[in-house]
C-alpha cells in the first residue's frame, strides 16, 4: 500500500502557506481555521502511514496518533460556514453546491477515523500481524481524504 502520492501533491500547499500568500483577513478567518485544521489533521494521520508503509511499526505512538486523529477528525467542518468561499481557500465552488454530499464525504471520514482509532486500540500484539490489521482499518482513511480531495479541493 503507498500513500506517498497524496502527501507528495499536498506538499506545493504548505510552500504556498508558508510564502504568505494571501491571507484571510475576514472576521473569524473562518479558512485558515479549517486549513490549519486539516493540517493538523494531516499530522497525526502521516505518521501512522509511514509506520505501516515502512514496517517501523510502534504500537504505543501509533496508538497515539489515531487517539489524537480521532480528537481532531470534527475540527475542520464548522469552519464550512456559508460564504466562507473566498482566497485563500481551495475549496471547489462544487461543495456549496452540493452540501449533502459534502457531509455524506464527512460522516464517511468520521467513521473511518473511528474505526482506525477502534483497530489501533485492539490490535494484536504481534507487530506483523497488528501492521496488516492496521493496513486495512488505515486504508478507508485515506481513500475518505481522496475522495473528499477529489470533488472538493483544488
Ligand atoms: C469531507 C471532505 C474532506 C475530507 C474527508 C478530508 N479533507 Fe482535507 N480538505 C478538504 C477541503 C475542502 C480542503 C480545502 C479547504 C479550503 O482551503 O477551503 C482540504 C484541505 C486540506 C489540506 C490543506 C490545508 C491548507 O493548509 O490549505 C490538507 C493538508 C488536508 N486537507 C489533509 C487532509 C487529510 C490528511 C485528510 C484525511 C486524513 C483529509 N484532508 C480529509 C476536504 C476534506
Amino acid at each position: 500500500m503507498s500513500v506517498k502520492p497524496l502527501f507528495s501533491l499536498l506538499l506545493p500547499v504548505f510552500l504556498l502557506t508558508a510564502c504568505g500568500e494571501v491571507e484571510d483577513t475576514r472576521p473569524g478567518t473562518p479558512v485558515a481555521h479549517r486549513q490549519a485544521a486539516f493540517r493538523a489533521i494531516l499530522k497525526s494521520f502521516e505518521p501512522m502511514g509511514i509506520q505501516l508503509r515502512e514496517e517501523r511499526y510502534v504500537a504505543e505512538t501509533f496508538r497515539q496518533h489515531a487517539e489524537k486523529l480521532a480528537q481532531l477528525k470534527d475540527a475542520p467542518w464548522e469552519y464550512f460556514g456559508a460564504e466562507t468561499q473566498y482566497p485563500p481557500s481551495k475549496s471547489t465552488d462544487r461543495l456549496w453546491q452540493e452540501p449533502e454530499a459534502f457531509a455524506a464525504e464527512r460522516d464517511q471520514f468520521v467513521r473511518a477515523v473511528e474505526d482506525l482509532q477502534l483497530a489501533a486500540q485492539n490490535a494484536p500484539e504481534e507487530a506483523k500481524q497488528a501492521v496488516e490489521t492496521l493496513r486495512a482499518a488505515y486504508a478507508p482513511v485515506e481513500a475518505s481524504c481522496r475522495s473528499c480531495h477529489k470533488r472538493y479541493r483544488r
